[in-house]
Order: C-alpha cells, then sequence, then structure tokens
C-alpha cells in the first residue's frame, strides 16, 4: 500500500466508452482520493500541436515539439481541470479534429516520456492516493498501484454510450470510429493499451455505472483491509 494507511493508488485502464472517465471521478470522489484524466492530457499536446501548426503524422516534428506545451491538470474528481500554458483547454480537447488526431500523438515515444513523467509526479503528490485513468497506467506508469481495474464492454454498447454522450451523434459511425481508435491505440509499439496481468477485468456491457462503481469501491476497500 502507499505512504498512509488511508492513501491508495487506483490505476483504470480499458478502451474508450467503457465507463473509464464516470467511473474513476465517481469512486475517486466517494474515496476522498484525487483523480487524473490521463487522455485529457494527451487530448491536451495534441490540441497544442494543431494550435501551434505542427503537422501530427510527421512524428519527428510532434517528438521535437512535445517539450514545449506547459501542462496542468487539476485533480478535484467534482472539478476536473486542464489548461495548456494557461489556457483552459477542457472544451477544445473534446472536438472531433483533437479525437481523430489524438491516437498518432499519443503514439510518439517523446510524447509518452513527457506524459507520463507529468503523471507519475501527479500521483506522487497527491495527499491521500489517486484514482488514475487512461490506457497504460497498470502496465506502465503505475505498475506498482494498490488496485488495477480493466474495464471492457461489447463494441455496440460502447459505441451506444459515446453516442449519447455526443448527443445524438449516429451510432455505427461512432462505433466505427471507436474500433479504429482502439486498434491503433492498442497496437502503437510504445505504451499500448493493454490489461496487466494483476488487474481485475471487470465487463461493464450489462452493469449501470452504479454498480460498477459499487464494484470497483468494494475492491478498494478489500485491498485496504488486506494491508492493515
Ligand atoms: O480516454 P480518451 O478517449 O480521452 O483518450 C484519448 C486518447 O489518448 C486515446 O485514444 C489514446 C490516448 N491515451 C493514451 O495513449 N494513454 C493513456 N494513458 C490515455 C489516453
Amino acid at each position: 500500500m502507499s505512504d498512509t494507511v488511508d492513501s491508495v493508488i487506483v490505476a483504470i485502464d480499458g478502451p474508450s466508452g467503457t465507463g473509464k472517465s464516470s467511473t474513476s471521478k465517481a469512486v475517486a470522489a466517494k474515496l476522498g482520493l484525487s483523480y487524473l484524466d490521463t487522455g485529457a492530457q494527451y487530448r491536451a499536446i495534441t490540441w497544442w500541436m494543431i494550435t501551434n501548426g505542427i503537422d501530427v503524422d510527421d512524428a519527428a516534428a510532434v517528438a521535437d515539439a512535445s517539450g514545449k506545451p506547459v501542462i496542468v491538470s487539476g485533480t478535484d474528481p467534482s472539478h476536473p481541470t486542464i489548461t495548456v500554458d494557461g489556457v483552459d483547454a477542457s472544451g477544445p480537447i473534446r472536438t472531433q479534429e483533437v479525437t481523430s488526431k489524438v491516437s498518432a500523438v499519443s503514439a510518439v515515444p517523446e510524447v509518452r516520456t513527457r506524459i507520463t513523467g507529468l503523471q507519475r509526479s501527479i500521483a506522487a503528490a497527491a495527499p491521500h492516493g489517486i484514482v488514475v485513468e487512461g490506457r497504460d497506467i497498470g502496465t506502465t506508469v503505475l505498475p506498482d498501484a494498490d488496485l488495477k481495474i480493466f474495464l471492457t464492454a461489447s463494441p455496440e454498447a460502447r459505441a451506444a454510450r459515446r453516442a449519447g454522450e455526443l448527443k445524438g451523434a449516429d451510432v455505427s459511425a461512432t462505433r466505427e470510429a471507436l474500433v479504429r481508435r482502439d486498434a491503433a491505440d492498442s497496437t502503437r509499439k510504445t505504451s499500448p493499451l493493454a490489461k496487466a496481468d494483476d488487474a481485475v477485468e471487470v465487463d461493464t456491457t450489462e452493469l449501470t455505472l452504479q454498480q460498477v462503481v459499487e464494484c470497483v469501491v468494494t475492491l478498494v476497500e478489500e485491498r485496504r483491509a488486506a494491508a492493515q
């Protein structure tokens, strides 16, 4: 377990649309932990590349620029924030353009080294522990996390959830885009989307958000009890 009896590090990984963000925020709020959305950080660096005229398909140019943007994440689960060079990026990072380009940027090793360093320092500074959501948290960023969860769901359920979030987007087009992005994220060379050997897999297809949250909270409490 982490530094104090109460401090706990929870890694929640999985593909898009499995409920990672909603689950992670709710678990963190319930347990009084900090929360970090690592996808938002990759989206933020992608947005910076686009607004600074960097061709995201030019890996060398992306690598050269990867140290430039100053990305700051606020870790309150009830009000997560993200700024790039002091500018609120929470809206711009959710655009279709960023979503379609984030896999290319996040596949560049220099980008991953930079963002992974940020993630580790945020996790180390969290006073009571943290829930960190992403794709490679349990495998690479925080391999010593106290609890690792890998969320899955059928492509249909994931597409329906994402289309709902995007308010009326076409479900089959959303499914195609999502499957394409997961394939890119799972097959990249550096730190791909993967389940850690010691992660607990939770299939959320037939579960409500509340059921998933209860399941993860129970697992955290079990780990805490076992560590005492
Ligand atoms: O969780 P999200 O959809 O906002 O993530 C956006 C992208 O960021 C995702 O397609 C892959 C990348 N990502 C990553 O490579 N590693 C992480 N730990 C989190 C996200």
